[in-house]
């Protein structure tokens, strides 16, 4: 085969830095504040610092910190140190008890991943009775669930959110329960509605059974609790609650470090044990790691640490006024514009708004065409904004657009999109 795409001599690096400044260009603006969804960006000074830590650690490996790391001493004690007090601090903002636990993971998913391996192998051993285990969890449940479920061989019975506010349906789940049931799920909040479902409620159907009950605080865990702070009404979800045996919450999203990175917190650190894997049989050694991965970046730890420590609680704080500020503006804009609805009432800075008097995806058309990345959702149909502090800089325009882009569809100018919605490639 004709080599085409890999050169047969090196590039300079001035003409690579060239195609990719020029390709970046077609990349919806996250910067400039026109995307809502997938960066979580507070301004360029924290990306500058949070950068040059990440740029420091690039090359140290991940697999080689922790505990082996301090015995053998050998490996990274940098890491090692990032790594204990990252954790230190999750389980100081999280409100763990006595005695937790957490593992540090590269996103999101394999917070969830990992607790749906944790929960399946606490059944075996406790519940060698079950045959085929099951997990329970409101339909507005993150798709990882499903995805640790594949993987690991479980069964899901997703429940419909309530109606009205959009939030887990707390008897129906309780009847949804049955003696093959090892994990039930709550959001903190959920993607699709940006609202925190009833955790203490669902933690105590749980614990009624001593069924491990898992809060997905991936967007959350790191901005409710400033939401909190500044005095709004935020639903408790964290390891504070009785009956919550584990908290997924990503680094990489609201605690605006730079990506691969997420917090695994377990009420009890004896927990762990049950998602880390120990192989003996290998002539290299013994070969044991808590996460799906294997070898992982230091940077990303180096990238999380300066992040926390840069900001502080104050930084946090501040951070969350800000996005509370832009989304009172956006709920101002709504309104005074006319015709929208906000589905449920949102915890934090995710909203999602549709409506009955227009059609909500020749506004997101519209939108699109002046150059905001438009997140849309499926169920109802609507728009859809993860809100950052970047945002602050651009929310005067998205207002402005969005007022001329309804008049536009009211007078028929726009016409109504069938694109199928698709959340990740
Ligand atoms: C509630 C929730 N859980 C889990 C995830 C998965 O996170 P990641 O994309 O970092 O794997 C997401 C992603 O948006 C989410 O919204």
């Amino acid at each position: 085969m004709q080599n085409t795409v890999f050169p047969k001599s090196g590039i300079p690096w001035a003409e690579l830095h060239g195609v990719m400044q020029d390709i970046r260009l077609q990349d919806s603006k996250w910067h400039e504040g026109r995307m809502a969804m997938s960066s979580y960006v507070v301004d360029d000074d924290l990306l500058k610092v949070s950068h040059d830590a990440y740029l420091m650690f690039l090359v140290e490996n991940a697999l080689y910190s922790g505990e082996m790391a301090k015995k053998r001493k050998v490996g990274f004690a940098s890491l090692t140190m990032f790594q204990d007090e990252i954790l230190k601090m999750a389980l100081e903002i999280l409100n763990a008890p006595e005695g937790a636990g957490g593992q540090i993971t590269t996103g999101g998913t394999e917070s969830v991943l990992l607790a749906v391996l944790g929960a399946r192998e606490w059944a075996r051993k406790n519940r060698p009775d079950i045959k085929q285990p099951r997990i329970v969890l409101p339909r507005t449940a993150h798709p990882a669930f499903n995805k640790g479920a594949h993987y690991f061989g479980l069964k899901v019975t997703r429940i419909p959110q309530r109606s009205d506010d959009c939030k887990a349906d707390v008897g129906a789940m309780e009847a949804a329960l049955g003696d093959d049931v090892i994990m039930m799920v709550g959001s903190a909040p959920c993607y699709p509605f940006g609202v925190i479902d009833p955790i203490a409620e669902l933690a105590a159907v749980a614990a009624k059974r001593d069924i491990w009950f898992h809060v997905d605080a991936c967007v959350g865990g790191y901005v409710a609790p400033f939401v909190k702070k500044l005095g709004f009404p935020v639903t408790d979800f964290d390891l504070g609650v009785p009956g919550v045996w584990s908290v997924s919450a990503d680094l990489h999203k609201y605690g605006y470090a730079p990506k691969n990175i997420s917090t695994l917190l377990v009420r009890d650190a004896a927990l762990k044990d049950y998602f880390t894997f120990y192989f003996e049989d290998w002539p290299y050694g013994t070969y044991t790691t808590p996460t799906i991965g294997g070898s992982r970046t230091g940077g990303a730890l180096a990238g999380a640490w300066t992040t926390l420590k840069y900001l502080g609680e104050d930084g946090y704080i501040k951070a969350a006024k800000t996005i509370m500020d832009v989304r009172q503006r956006v709920f101002d804009a709504l309104k005074s514009i006319g015709g929208f609805e906000v589905r449920g009432n949102p915890d934090i800075g995710l909203v999602n708004f549709g409506s009955n008097v227009f059609d909500i995806y020749a506004v997101a058309d519209g939108m699109g065409a002046k150059g905001w990345a438009v997140a849309r959702a499926r169920e109802p149909h609507g728009m859809h904004l993860a809100l950052n502090p970047i945002h602050a800089k651009a929310i005067d325009a998205y207002v402005n657009d969005l007022s001329d882009v309804v008049a536009a569809v009211k007078k028929g100018k726009i016409a109504g999109s069938t694109d199928k919605v698709v959340y990740a490639g």
